[in-house]
Order: C-alpha cells, then sequence, then structure tokens
C-alpha cells in the first residue's frame, strides 16, 4: 500500500540539509560543469582517502574518470554530490555514484568519497540513501562496492548495514540488497532506515525540508 503511494524518483530533485553545528549543505546529480569542482575536491583529499578510492596512491586523478563521473545518463549511471552552501573555498562536501553492471542489469557497483573533514557525520549514509533509492527507480536491486581490504570503515559500515563480503586478490566484493527489511537492526541501518524515509519525504513533498543529517 505505502509503495502505491510513492512518486517517481526525481534525479534533478534538490535536497537541503543542515548538519549538527549549523552547515547547510546542497544534495543533487552530478552534472558536466562539476568537472571542475571535483578535481579540485579529489586533490584536497588525504592520500589514504584517495588511496581506498582509488586504489592508488596518485595526486591528479584522470580527467577521463572525472569527466565520466561528471556525466550521470540517469538509466546505467547516477551519481550525486553534497555541495557546502556557502564555503567556496570547499569544491565539493561528499559525491557517490553508481555504475550498472553490464552483465548483471539489477546490479550496480558503488563508489563513494567524502572529504575528510566532513566524515563521521552521516553524509557517507545521506548518499547511500539517495542512491538506494535512485537505484530501485532504475530496477536495480542490488549495490556492489569493492573495497580494498585495510579500507576498515567501509567495511565495518557496510557489514553493520547486512551486506555479505566475498574475499578477492586485494579487496572484497560486498553486496547489498535494494531489501529494507533485510537492513541490520545497528545504529548504521537504523540511521539508514531514518535516510531512506527522509528521501522519500523530498522525493514525495517537492520542497524538501531542512533536516538534521
Ligand atoms: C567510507 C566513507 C564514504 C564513509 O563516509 P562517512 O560520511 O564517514 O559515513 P557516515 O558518517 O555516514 O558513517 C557511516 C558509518 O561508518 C562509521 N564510520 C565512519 N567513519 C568512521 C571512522 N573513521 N571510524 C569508525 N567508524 C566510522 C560511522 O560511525 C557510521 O556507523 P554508525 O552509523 O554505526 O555510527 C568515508 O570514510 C570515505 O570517503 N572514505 C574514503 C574513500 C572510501 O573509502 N570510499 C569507499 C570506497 S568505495
Amino acid at each position: 500500500m505505502a509503495e502505491a503511494l510513492r512518486v517517481a524518483f526525481d534525479p534533478h530533485c534538490e535536497l537541503h540539509t543542515v548538519l549538527e553545528d549549523g552547515t547547510r549543505l546542497l544534495m543533487r546529480s552530478l552534472r558536466p560543469a562539476d568537472e571542475e569542482a571535483v578535481a579540485e575536491a579529489f586533490r584536497h583529499l588525504s592520500p589514504d582517502a584517495i588511496y581506498f578510492r582509488f586504489w592508488s596512491r596518485f595526486r591528479e586523478v584522470n580527467p577521463r574518470l572525472i569527466e565520466q563521473i561528471c556525466s550521470p545518463d540517469q538509466k546505467d549511471h547516477a551519481g550525486w554530490v553534497i555541495l557546502h552552501e556557502s564555503r567556496t573555498d570547499i569544491p565539493c562536501v561528499a559525491g557517490a555514484s553508481l555504475w550498472r553492471m553490464k552483465d548483471e542489469p539489477e546490479v550496480a557497483e558503488v563508489s563513494f568519497t567524502v572529504a575528510d573533514e566532513f566524515q563521521e557525520r552521516g553524509l557517507g549514509t545521506l548518499l547511500l540513501a539517495v542512491l538506494w533509492e535512485h537505484a530501485a527507480a532504475l530496477g536495480i536491486q542490488k549495490l556492489v562496492g569493492h573495497v580494498l581490504r585495510e579500507n576498515i570503515v567501509m567495511r565495518a559500515w557496510w557489514s553493520a548495514l547486512g551486506a555479505t563480503e566475498v574475499s578477492g586478490q586485494r579487496h572484497y566484493v560486498t553486496t547489498l540488497l535494494l531489501d529494507e527489511t533485510l537492513l541490520e537492526s545497528t545504529s548504521a541501518g537504523d540511521r539508514l532506515r531514518q535516510k531512506l524515509a527522509w528521501v522519500r519525504t523530498c522525493m514525495n513533498e517537492g520542497a524538501p525540508p531542512d533536516t538534521r543529517a
């Protein structure tokens, strides 16, 4: 019944949120005009964050990859960015993408990056919630992360949600089913449930309310 009341997911919706310290943030789909800001945001990341995201310790991310990240087709590739509403010296606060797998169209690979100074403030969870809803609207049933063995934070986070891990050579393939009833009753699971409900409210009400991330 609740499903029947849901409106279509709008990838062009802009969602506003406020951190505990009052920082106001805007979350929206990535677009080609974001390329320079995204490149600059990657330059600001710590070496460890770069390594966990790209599995390599370079300083400059390949411009072709940035172009791809910033060109979602809203069908097989979706991407979201979180921007600071008042600080122009912070190019991007966080971002995440999903890419549908060619040989398994109901599965999408995901990646997340949260600027070091904004980590552990709920933004990874917020991005996962919007990607989850976006993926579900695209008929995707599973999100898959390729996570380096030493990326304890990402592994612990997804494990606390109920994701399953399969071991690879350098990494784990961690899989999250897009079925809210399977989310674990952990703080990570509870927070994700709250953010999923919030994203749906934003989509349903058109003008998203401010909320605490
Ligand atoms: C992984 C990452 C995206 C998480 O983003 P985040 O904004 O910190 O995530 P959240 O604040 O929503 O936290 C999610 C969970 O992880 C926990 N967590 C996040 N950072 C943590 C840390 N440094 N130590 C311990 N726990 C941590 C949070 O406490 C939360 O769990 P809880 O709800 O039970 O408290 C972020 O650490 C990051 O960008 N890392 C570098 C790049 C990367 O590893 N990307 C993933 C590869 S695909």
